[in-house]
């Protein structure tokens, strides 16, 4: 594996430099936009860089079966498509990836779709996306040899970076917005060593700060800015894709916050398209929470092509973030492939999300706004029966508990944001009971349930 098959490209302006020249808040110095990882040899038909889709595919599902520890990862795996370092031996790898792709068999009656599928990167080793994005940046990070590392967090980001720091043997920063994170995410930074900050700010205020403090101190930034991250977080577009004998989905339905997730999917797709290892891409949806939405905003008033900042307000807090940084790119990859960008509100969120829990999967506030989005999607009649849709699951269920709590104790939502969906919301309530100690009691609670 070497550096030199990739290069860095601007998004806004189209120039080109080498990956070690990036400023360290990955900004360009000529336009100010951010930059994408691209392998110029890949652009040459027939030239010896040009990786060949049909001995990939063999290549890929072979590794599967390996002994080696670097094909258990399920980025490093598909490593011939982010061949973004000198040696494989800086890889920081905590198994990441090959995440299970689940049949929604309730929702799928529901919604009269078929083949409706969850994508659940929730079981990844810190129990989100992040990490398949954080073993690619985190292994650029240890191989340039820098010391410290850093993010700006809604909380699962700084779950992972402070866990393949701590693998990688690096100090971590991490700078969150007080009281507005998840307490399971927060733990998760503590307990992996993080230099962890709770800033009178929000998100974006916290990249801001930190993008001034990368520039003063030689600190390497690792929130979705940095485009390796992408480069890991393209990955489970190759595992759905492989997962449907490389005929890929109708649809990809993916939450937006910063936006690097939805980008990093269309690039995984995009690239297999033009390698031939896939014959046609998905439509790929981006959802936003109601309060957090400025790209909704973005399509409603300019199709896409200018962003006002908003300032956001959800309970689903992994994703309220007002100035997304990555929106062009996650404009355009919506643009591309037909998709739809829409909002969804509080009550559809945990509406949703108690769908996804009474599925026996579970997943974050976040990441159940792809099954809010498909329902209003498919009342608009814009997704068929026959379509296949995969909804991508971002985050566990256990990294919000208490708002899995709130929601079945009836306080996670007030009255006006309830309104009209009550029967719904109290049809979906689980609460826990206090029950005599005796099995008469407990059989007459099973029986109440039944009723
Ligand atoms: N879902 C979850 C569970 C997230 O944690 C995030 C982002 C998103 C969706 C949105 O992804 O930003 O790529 O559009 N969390 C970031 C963080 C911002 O700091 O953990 P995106």
């Amino acid at each position: 594996m070497n550096d030199n098959l990739h290069q860095l490209r601007c998004f806004g302006c189209g120039a080109r430099i080498a990956g070690a020249e990036a400023r360290p808040d990955f900004r360009c110095a000529l336009c100010g936009d951010l930059f994408e990882v691209e392998y110029p040899g890949w652009s040459q038909r027939k030239g010896p860089d040009r990786p060949n889709p049909g001995a990939l595919k063999w290549l890929w599902r072979e590794r599967r079966c390996s002994s080696e520890g670097l094909d258990h990862s399920g980025v490093w795996r598909f490593r011939e498509l982010l061949p973004i370092l000198d040696s494989l031996n800086n890889a920081v790898t905590l198994r990441e990836g090959n995440t299970p792709l689940y049949h929604l068999t309730r929702a799928s009656k529901a919604l009269g779709i078929d083949q409706l599928f969850a994508k659940h990167q929730g079981m990844n080793p810190t129990g989100s996306f992040k990490d398949t994005g954080m073993t690619a940046a985190m292994s650029v990070a240890k191989e340039r040899g820098f010391e410290w590392v850093a993010c700006a967090s809604t909380g699962n980001t700084s779950a992972a970076m402070a866990a393949y720091a701590a693998r990688a043997g690096l100090r971590s920063l991490v700078l969150i917005p007080e009281g507005k994170i998840a307490w399971g995410k927060l733990s998760q930074a503590m307990d992996y060593g993080a230099v962890t900050c709770q800033l009178k700010a929000d998100f974006d205020g916290c990249l801001r700060l930190l993008t001034q403090i990368v520039k003063e101190a030689p600190i390497y930034l690792l929130n979705s800015v940095n485009p390796y991250r992408l480069e890991g977080q393209k990955t489970p577009a190759f595992e759905i894709a492989e997962a449907f004998d490389w005929n890929v989905p109708d649809h990809l339905i993916v939450p937006g916050g910063n936006l690097g997730n939805s980008s990093a999917l269309g690039k995984g797709f995009r690239e297999m398209h033009e390698l031939g290892l896939v014959a046609r891409l998905p439509r790929i949806s981006v959802i936003q929470a109601a309060g957090a939405n400025p790209l909704v905003r973005s399509f409603e008033t300019s199709h896409g092509a200018a962003l006002e900042p908003v300032e956001a307000h959800t309970r689903a807090t992994a994703i309220r973030i007002g100035n997304p940084a990555s929106w062009r790119k996650a404009a355009r990859v919506i643009q591309d492939t037909g998709g739809w960008c829409l909002d969804v509100t509080e009550a559809e969120i945990a509406i949703a999300k108690a769908e996804v829990g009474a599925e026996g999967l579970g997943c974050e506030p976040a990441s159940a706004v792809t099954l809010a989005g498909l329902k209003k999607l498919r009342a608009q009649g814009a997704v068929a029966s026959g379509e296949t849709v995969v909804l991508v699951l971002t985050g566990h269920t256990l990294k919000d508990a208490d708002y899995t709590i709130d929601f079945h104790r009836g306080t996670l939502l007030t009255d006006e944001e309830s309104v009209g969906r009550e029967a719904e919301i109290g049809g979906l309530q689980r609460n826990a009971q206090a029950v005599e100690a005796t099995p008469a009691a407990v059989l007459a609670a099973m029986k109440d349930r039944v009723e």
